[in-house]
């Protein structure tokens, strides 16, 4: 498509076209990824920890979110942008999520928006829908419930599974358009994904999921950490930035660079 839009995420699932996604927080990434043809561009809540050094996602606010939006979406011009709604803008209930759903949305310039949760979540995402906002859910590992979840752990694993399944089935009940799936076992992503009619977008949920998603600075390698199980690094972006800025600094200081080339002539 010329605009992907979430009905054509819906084709793809039917047709076996597996679909990619990445997020930005950023003009130029955004406009890279748009180019390269990535599908969906998540402007995540993950900018909290990747962008502005908070330690968790639990920090970041509506007006920081918008702003990410927005420095992503002017520069996309064909990919779906989604952006997520951040902790503590939808927990307290459906009025309070529409309201700032319809505050991100007419600021962010994002075409929906994501929040987190399965059953707990259904009426926000079913207010949210109701106002024409498409809403994409988001089960399994949920990071701005880290602390009640005791850390990074795997989702839906043994007895889990029932409860994981419910969860996806409530986002799709509730009229979400796509889920994405974080850090649950391959075979429960694959069941989810065959018995719900709405796309899945996994993060370290296995190869059957319909889409797959992962944080633009652990595909690029820009972090100092060790990458989780789930990431597969497709560039050193900071061993890349590293060494270029210490070979700047190193020719300022030995008078290499600038040279007449890089000079104004009277
Ligand atoms: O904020 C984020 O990066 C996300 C993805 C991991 C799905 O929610
Ligand atoms: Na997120």
């Amino acid at each position: 498509p010329k605009l992907v839009r979430t009905a054509h995420l819906k084709e793809f699932k039917q047709t076996g076209r597996k679909f990619s996604c990445l997020t930005s927080y950023d003009h130029m990434t955004a406009g890279i990824f748009d180019e390269a043809g990535i599908d969906v561009i998540l402007v995540g809540d993950s900018a909290a920890d990747n962008s502005l050094g908070y330690s968790s996602t639990l920090p970041v606010t509506v007006d920081e979110m918008i702003s990410f939006g927005r420095a992503v979406s002017t520069a996309v011009k064909r990919s779906l942008v989604v952006i997520d709604m951040p902790f503590g803008s939808y927990e307290t209930g459906a009025a309070d999520a529409l309201a700032n759903a319809i505050k991100m949305m007419k600021t962010s310039g994002a075409a929906a928006v994501k929040l987190e949760g399965g059953e707990r979540s259904g009426a926000q995402i079913a207010a949210i829908v109701e106002a024409g906002i498409p809403v994409m859910g988001h089960v399994g590992f949920t990071p701005q419930s880290v602390n009640a979840l005791g850390g990074f752990k795997v989702q839906g694993r043994g007895e889990g599974a029932e409860q994981l399944i419910a969860d996806a089935k409530a986002v799709e009940a509730a009229g979400a358009f796509a889920v994405v799936l974080e850090m649950v076992p391959a075979e429960i992503a694959a069941q989810v994904t065959r018995e719900i009619s709405i796309p899945t977008i996994g993060i370290g949920a296995g190869p059957d999921t319909d889409g797959q998603i992962l944080v633009w600075t652990d595909f690029a390698g820009l972090s100092a950490q060790k990458p989780r199980k789930f990431v597969k690094r497709y560039a050193n972006i900071r061993e890349t930035l590293l060494e270029s800025a210490r070979q700047y600094a190193a020719e300022v200081s030995n008078g290499e660079f600038p040279t007449q080339d890089h000079s104004f002539e009277n």
